[in-house]
């Protein structure tokens, strides 16, 4: 069975990245992936910002990490860039971590004014970890996704489709890359 982690750089609880990451589990999940979530604002403050890789938490994170064929990096966008929580996190993984993982970014900013930050922000970081396969991505933005008054979430169709063609090329993508190996 393949396995996916979906690594969620939000320092909100109640963001509408939620919403998105909730959709991508569930999509993973119906292709028969065993999906975890890292949500690094639970992982404790001290370990991440004095880069504590010996930590049981983060060992244990980077172990779910590690084992998983598929990563989703999800962050908000905050001052042109995914999040520094996010970043605290990326600064743990081992080096060549992300060697042979097909990676999805999926980023939710107020306005597309950031399109470009996952290209000029978040791959080079990626690549410096080893992330060789990082798919195209969703940069969606928060008109896409409705707060409801009783604490959920409504997605626009047409964000639900992209989400579904990303979704679907990382599963191919993933079991093409699972077969070679
Ligand atoms: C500190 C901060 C900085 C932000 N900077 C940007 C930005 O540079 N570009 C952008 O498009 N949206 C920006 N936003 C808007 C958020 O990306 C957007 O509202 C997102 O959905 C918030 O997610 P969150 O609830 O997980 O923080 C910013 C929001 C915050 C709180």
């Amino acid at each position: 069975m393949a396995k996916a982690v979906i690594i969620n750089g939000s320092p909100t609880a109640g963001s509408r990245l939620t919403a998105i990451m909730d959709y991508a589990e569930r999509s993973l999940t119906a292709a028969h992936f065993e999906v975890n979530r890292i949500d690094v604002a639970q992982l404790p403050p001290e370990d991440l910002i004095r880069t504590r890789f010996e930590s049981e938490h983060i060992v244990k994170a980077n172990g779910l990490v590690a084992e998983a064929d598929a990563v989703i990096i999800a962050s908000p966008v905050y001052k042109a860039s995914y999040t520094g929580v996010l970043k605290t996190f990326l600064d743990l993984i081992p080096e060549k971590g992300l060697a042979g993982k097909i990676i999805l970014p999926l980023f939710i900013g107020g306005s597309l004014a950031h399109l470009l930050s996952m290209d000029y922000a978040l791959k080079p970081v990626l690549s410096s970890i080893g992330a060789r396969y990082i798919l195209g991505g969703v940069y969606t933005v928060d008109a896409q996704v409705a707060r409801r008054e009783d604490g959920g979430f409504d997605i626009t169709e047409v964000l639900q489709e992209r989400l579904d063609s990303s979704i679907e090329e990382l599963v191919e993508e993933t079991q093409l890359r699972m077969q070679r190996i």
